[in-house]
Protein backbone atom coordinates (compact mmCIF):
# COMPACT_ATOMS: atom_id res chain seq x y z
CA UNK A 1 0.00 0.00 0.00
CA UNK A 2 1.28 3.73 -0.31
CA UNK A 3 0.45 3.89 2.87
CA UNK A 4 3.56 2.06 3.75
CA UNK A 5 6.18 3.52 1.88
CA UNK A 6 4.71 6.96 2.68
CA UNK A 7 5.65 6.35 5.91
CA UNK A 8 9.03 6.22 5.74
CA UNK A 9 8.89 9.76 3.80
CA UNK A 10 11.22 12.47 6.29
CA UNK A 11 10.06 15.61 3.87
CA UNK A 12 8.52 16.48 0.69
CA UNK A 13 11.12 18.57 -1.49
CA UNK A 14 9.18 18.73 -4.14
CA UNK A 15 5.59 18.61 -4.03
CA UNK A 16 3.27 16.78 -7.01
CA UNK A 17 1.68 20.07 -7.71
CA UNK A 18 4.97 22.07 -8.33
CA UNK A 19 6.14 18.77 -10.56
CA UNK A 20 2.87 19.12 -12.62
CA UNK A 21 3.43 23.17 -12.86
CA UNK A 22 7.04 22.48 -14.28
CA UNK A 23 6.48 19.66 -16.28
CA UNK A 24 4.50 21.84 -18.36
CA UNK A 25 6.71 24.95 -18.40
CA UNK A 26 9.62 22.79 -19.34
CA UNK A 27 7.45 21.25 -22.35
CA UNK A 28 6.12 24.58 -23.31
CA UNK A 29 9.79 25.26 -23.92
CA UNK A 30 10.45 21.86 -26.22
CA UNK A 31 7.55 22.80 -28.13
CA UNK A 32 8.70 25.81 -29.11
CA UNK A 33 11.91 23.88 -30.01
CA UNK A 34 10.91 20.85 -31.62
CA UNK A 35 7.66 21.11 -32.94
CA UNK A 36 8.73 20.55 -36.47
CA UNK A 37 11.97 18.49 -36.00
CA UNK A 38 10.67 15.03 -35.18
CA UNK A 39 12.61 14.70 -32.61
CA UNK A 40 14.26 11.64 -31.69
CA UNK A 41 13.95 11.17 -26.98
CA UNK A 42 16.75 9.20 -25.68
CA UNK A 43 15.52 8.62 -22.09
CA UNK A 44 18.02 7.20 -19.40
CA UNK A 45 16.27 4.37 -17.53
CA UNK A 46 14.86 3.40 -14.94
CA UNK A 47 14.69 6.75 -12.95
CA UNK A 48 13.73 8.96 -16.02
CA UNK A 49 10.48 6.61 -16.44
CA UNK A 50 8.31 9.20 -14.47
CA UNK A 51 9.52 12.35 -15.73
CA UNK A 52 9.32 10.75 -19.47
CA UNK A 53 6.08 9.72 -19.47
CA UNK A 54 4.62 13.30 -17.94
CA UNK A 55 6.70 14.92 -20.38
CA UNK A 56 5.94 13.31 -23.68
CA UNK A 57 2.05 13.60 -23.30
CA UNK A 58 2.48 17.24 -23.28
CA UNK A 59 4.43 17.08 -26.69
CA UNK A 60 1.74 17.04 -29.35
CA UNK A 61 4.00 16.32 -32.88
CA UNK A 62 5.89 13.68 -34.00
CA UNK A 63 8.52 12.45 -32.01
CA UNK A 64 10.12 8.79 -31.73
CA UNK A 65 11.16 7.31 -28.39
CA UNK A 66 14.70 5.46 -27.83
CA UNK A 67 16.27 4.31 -23.95
CA UNK A 68 19.23 3.76 -22.29
CA UNK A 69 20.26 1.28 -19.07
CA UNK A 70 21.94 3.60 -17.07
CA UNK A 71 23.60 2.02 -13.66
CA UNK A 72 25.33 4.38 -11.38
CA UNK A 73 24.08 3.97 -7.71
CA UNK A 74 23.50 -0.29 -6.99
CA UNK A 75 22.50 0.09 -3.45
CA UNK A 76 23.90 3.11 -1.93
CA UNK A 77 23.25 6.63 -2.13
CA UNK A 78 26.79 7.75 -3.19
CA UNK A 79 27.69 7.25 -6.98
CA UNK A 80 30.37 4.50 -7.84
CA UNK A 81 33.37 5.73 -9.57
CA UNK A 82 31.84 4.44 -13.15
CA UNK A 83 28.70 4.27 -14.72
CA UNK A 84 27.89 1.70 -16.40
CA UNK A 85 25.88 2.18 -20.07
CA UNK A 86 23.58 -1.79 -20.21
CA UNK A 87 22.81 -0.96 -23.74
CA UNK A 88 23.27 1.52 -26.50
CA UNK A 89 20.92 2.90 -29.17
CA UNK A 90 18.05 0.44 -31.04
CA UNK A 91 17.09 3.45 -33.43
CA UNK A 92 19.43 4.82 -36.40
CA UNK A 93 19.96 8.35 -34.98
CA UNK A 94 22.38 9.66 -37.88
CA UNK A 95 21.48 13.67 -38.65
CA UNK A 96 18.91 13.36 -36.12
CA UNK A 97 17.76 15.77 -33.37
CA UNK A 98 18.17 14.25 -30.27
CA UNK A 99 16.74 15.17 -26.89
CA UNK A 100 18.32 12.98 -24.10
CA UNK A 101 15.95 13.27 -20.55
CA UNK A 102 17.27 12.09 -17.22
CA UNK A 103 15.51 12.56 -13.79
CA UNK A 104 18.61 14.31 -11.82
CA UNK A 105 22.30 15.66 -13.11
CA UNK A 106 24.41 15.33 -9.95
CA UNK A 107 27.98 14.73 -10.54
CA UNK A 108 27.56 14.57 -14.38
CA UNK A 109 28.96 11.46 -15.36
CA UNK A 110 26.28 9.36 -16.25
CA UNK A 111 24.87 12.39 -18.86
CA UNK A 112 28.24 12.84 -19.76
CA UNK A 113 28.53 9.29 -20.61
CA UNK A 114 25.24 8.88 -22.49
CA UNK A 115 26.00 11.76 -24.54
CA UNK A 116 29.55 10.36 -25.87
CA UNK A 117 27.80 7.00 -26.29
CA UNK A 118 24.96 8.86 -28.55
CA UNK A 119 27.63 11.30 -30.37
CA UNK A 120 29.43 8.18 -31.88
CA UNK A 121 25.90 7.71 -33.97
CA UNK A 122 26.58 11.31 -35.21
CA UNK A 123 23.09 13.45 -34.35
CA UNK A 124 22.18 16.25 -36.42
CA UNK A 125 22.02 18.10 -32.50
CA UNK A 126 22.04 16.87 -29.17
CA UNK A 127 20.81 18.64 -25.98
CA UNK A 128 19.84 17.43 -22.31
CA UNK A 129 16.81 17.91 -20.44
CA UNK A 130 16.35 16.63 -16.55
CA UNK A 131 14.47 17.84 -13.66
CA UNK A 132 16.47 17.85 -11.04
CA UNK A 133 20.07 19.40 -10.63
CA UNK A 134 22.47 18.86 -8.20
CA UNK A 135 25.49 21.54 -9.53
CA UNK A 136 27.22 22.08 -6.69
CA UNK A 137 28.26 18.32 -6.90
CA UNK A 138 29.31 17.93 -10.39
CA UNK A 139 32.79 15.97 -11.28
CA UNK A 140 32.57 17.01 -14.95
CA UNK A 141 32.09 20.14 -17.47
CA UNK A 142 28.41 19.70 -18.33
CA UNK A 143 24.99 22.02 -17.68
CA UNK A 144 21.47 20.34 -19.29
CA UNK A 145 20.07 22.45 -21.59
CA UNK A 146 16.45 22.29 -19.88
CA UNK A 147 16.29 21.95 -16.35
CA UNK A 148 13.28 21.65 -13.74
CA UNK A 149 14.53 22.24 -10.11
CA UNK A 150 17.99 23.02 -8.18
CA UNK A 151 18.24 20.99 -5.41
CA UNK A 152 20.80 20.37 -2.12
CA UNK A 153 22.59 17.68 -0.67
CA UNK A 154 20.57 15.46 0.26
CA UNK A 155 19.65 12.02 -1.30
CA UNK A 156 16.01 12.29 -2.64
CA UNK A 157 13.39 9.77 -4.18
CA UNK A 158 9.92 9.66 -5.56
CA UNK A 159 8.55 10.14 -9.03
CA UNK A 160 10.86 8.00 -10.73
CA UNK A 161 13.95 8.37 -8.75
CA UNK A 162 14.54 5.15 -6.08
CA UNK A 163 16.65 4.01 -3.24
CA UNK A 164 17.77 -0.01 -3.71
CA UNK A 165 14.70 -0.01 -6.41
CA UNK A 166 11.77 1.30 -4.26
CA UNK A 167 10.43 4.33 -3.97
CA UNK A 168 9.98 5.37 -7.74
CA UNK A 169 6.31 5.59 -7.63
CA UNK A 170 5.81 8.31 -5.05
CA UNK A 171 3.89 11.22 -6.79
CA UNK A 172 6.51 14.17 -5.50
CA UNK A 173 10.19 14.19 -4.77
CA UNK A 174 11.18 13.71 -0.87
CA UNK A 175 13.92 12.41 1.39
CA UNK A 176 13.81 9.07 3.87
CA UNK A 177 13.80 8.87 7.55
CA UNK A 178 17.49 8.03 7.97
CA UNK A 179 16.37 4.34 9.45
CA UNK A 180 15.16 3.94 5.81
CA UNK A 181 19.20 3.78 4.31
CA UNK A 182 20.32 1.16 6.31
CA UNK A 183 17.23 -1.21 5.84
CA UNK A 184 17.22 -3.84 2.90
P1 LIG B 1 25.44 11.40 -11.83
O1 LIG B 1 26.04 10.41 -12.80
O2 LIG B 1 26.27 11.53 -10.59
O3 LIG B 1 25.10 12.72 -12.45
O4 LIG B 1 24.13 10.76 -11.28
C1 LIG B 1 23.01 10.69 -12.04
C2 LIG B 1 22.26 9.40 -11.82
O5 LIG B 1 22.31 8.96 -10.47
C3 LIG B 1 20.83 9.66 -12.18
O6 LIG B 1 20.54 8.99 -13.40
C4 LIG B 1 20.05 9.10 -11.03
O7 LIG B 1 19.40 7.93 -11.43
C5 LIG B 1 21.03 8.79 -9.93
N1 LIG B 1 20.87 9.72 -8.78
C6 LIG B 1 21.60 10.81 -8.50
N2 LIG B 1 21.18 11.44 -7.39
C7 LIG B 1 20.11 10.72 -6.94
C8 LIG B 1 19.21 10.87 -5.82
O8 LIG B 1 19.26 11.80 -4.99
N3 LIG B 1 18.24 9.92 -5.73
C9 LIG B 1 18.11 8.88 -6.60
N4 LIG B 1 18.92 8.73 -7.67
C10 LIG B 1 19.92 9.62 -7.83
MG1 LIG C 1 19.40 7.15 -13.33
Amino acid sequence: MMEEIKKDIDKIIVSTEDITKKVGEISQKLIADYKEKDVTIVAILNGSLVFLSDLIRQMPFSMRLDTIGADTYGSQTFPRTETRLLNSLKLDIQDRDVLVIDDIIDTGKTLKKVIEDVTRYKPRSLKTCVLLNRSHRRQVELEPDYCGFQIGDEFVVGYGLDFNNRYRNLPYIATLKAECYSKR
